[in-house]
């Protein structure tokens, strides 16, 4: 699908490096979330860590709830540009952090009972006086890993995040509306199902103490062939069971496949094979790449020896690992040619740095009946300079 719905886009104009958005694959995204949304009876938040483009909060904001941040600054992002609820979890909250949190976010998510035992008669005066109403929940650890990725995986033995059920005291603080967990990551309905298994079996003394329970992220919802009524059902018989509310607070779901880093090749050099230099840096751009690690997919290439020009992609940095990987192209490449990476809306934008010095993409909009995609934003010197003192 990606491959299509690029097709037509006029990258020539572009500055570059440059991330498109495609708002086509956004209104796709968004017809299946709202469809999962209307079935379930479900509230849908977008995840900011993944995906923060404001300037498509008007279109997200039709059919999501509202979002999910992770600290201050996001929940005011969320505050100022989505206007709808704002739900905030952090492993853990300074004074400060509350202090701000108290005129932005309307549900604070807590990782321990300390914090909620330190932070409620703050939460209770502030609220006072900023008039503001603030919801607060926990973070449960189900205990139940259906992650490959160890550093992705919330369950994993050892991990900082969520209260384990031997954790919880002997009376439940009466402050506490909401039940979150947060255990999978790009997975299908299937692995929902058996972690719900393992809260309610887990946790079944807590969940008729609180008002809602949200299932977090993680849920591959908009990956074609993820099992959508497995999801509805599962939604559908929590809420008949427990009698309670559910939230999904996607990130990936919401922008899937929507996005594009252009790059341009900058030089052509041989070493054991041909190496082509781009503009864009894999650890400053892309750094999801290298961390989880995969190849992202270049739109016309093929793997390794299927087409009949092999060679391996790298970046400007002096990271000798900033390299994409190794990539089969119809005719050996040019400087001067763009190359398109695809799903690059999720988890880049939000994590990119200048690490030497490299130059930030550019973002720019491709709106649904276009083709030049439009210039948003474009960063330069200063923007790298204000980072350092
Ligand atoms: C607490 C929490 N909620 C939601 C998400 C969003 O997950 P995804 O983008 O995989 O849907 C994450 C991702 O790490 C998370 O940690």
């Amino acid at each position: 699908m990606t491959e299509c719905l690029h097709t037509g886009m006029d990258a020539t104009a572009l500055p570059s490096p440059c991330f498109v958005v495609d708002e086509s694959a956004l209104k796709h995204n968004l017809e299946i979330l709202a469809s999962v949304r209307e079935q379930s009876g479900c509230r849908i938040l977008l995840a900011l860590k993944c995906f923060a483009m404001f300037r498509v909060f008007p279109l997200l904001s039709k059919t999501l709830d509202g979002i999910c941040a992770s600290s201050p600054h996001e929940a005011r992002l969320g505050r100022e540009e989505f206007g709808k609820e704002v739900h905030t979890f952090a492993a853990a909250y300074s004074h400060n952090d509350i202090q701000e949190l108290c005129t932005t976010t309307d549900h604070l998510v807590f990782n321990s009972f300390a914090q909620v035992n330190r932070f409620t008669p703050l939460v209770a005066d502030l609220t006072r006086k900023n008039g503001r109403c603030i919801k607060l929940g926990i973070r449960i650890n189900p205990e139940h890993s259906e992650g490959a990725v160890p550093i992705y995986d919330p369950c994993a033995p050892g991990s900082r995040l969520g209260i384990r059920k031997k954790g919880f005291p002997p009376h439940f603080p009466g402050e506490i509306t909401g039940l979150h967990w947060h255990n999978l990551c790009e997975q299908d309905a299937d692995c929902l199902e058996r972690t719900i298994k393992a809260v309610e079996e887990g946790f079944s003394d807590i969940i008729p103490r609180v008002n809602y329970v949200n299932f977090g992220g993680g849920h591959h919802i908009t990956r074609p062939g993820y099992d959508i009524d497995l999801l509805v059902k599962l939604i559908q018989e929590f809420k008949k069971k427990w009698g309670k509310e559910v939230l999904l607070e996607p990130g990936e779901a919401v922008a899937l496949n929507a996005g594009f880093l252009v790059a341009t090749v900058l030089d052509i050099v041989s070493a054991d094979m041909d190496i082509a230099i781009m503009d864009a840096s894999v650890p400053a751009h892309m750094p999801d790449v290298l961390e989880m690690p995969y190849r992202p997919h270049i739109v016309g290439s093929a793997p390794p020896g299927k087409k009949p020009y092999t060679c391996r992609i790298g970046g400007p940095s002096c990271l000798a690992g900033d390299v994409a990987g190794e990539y089969a192209f119809d005719e050996p490449l040019k400087v001067g040619d763009k190359l398109i990476f695809t799903d690059m809306a999720i988890y880049t934008m939000v994590k990119t740095n200048t690490f030497n010095g490299v130059q930030l993409p550019a973002i720019a909009l491709l709106s649904e009946h276009g083709t030049c995609p439009e210039i948003i934003k474009q960063f330069g010197y200063e923007d790298f300079k204000s980072r350092l003192s």
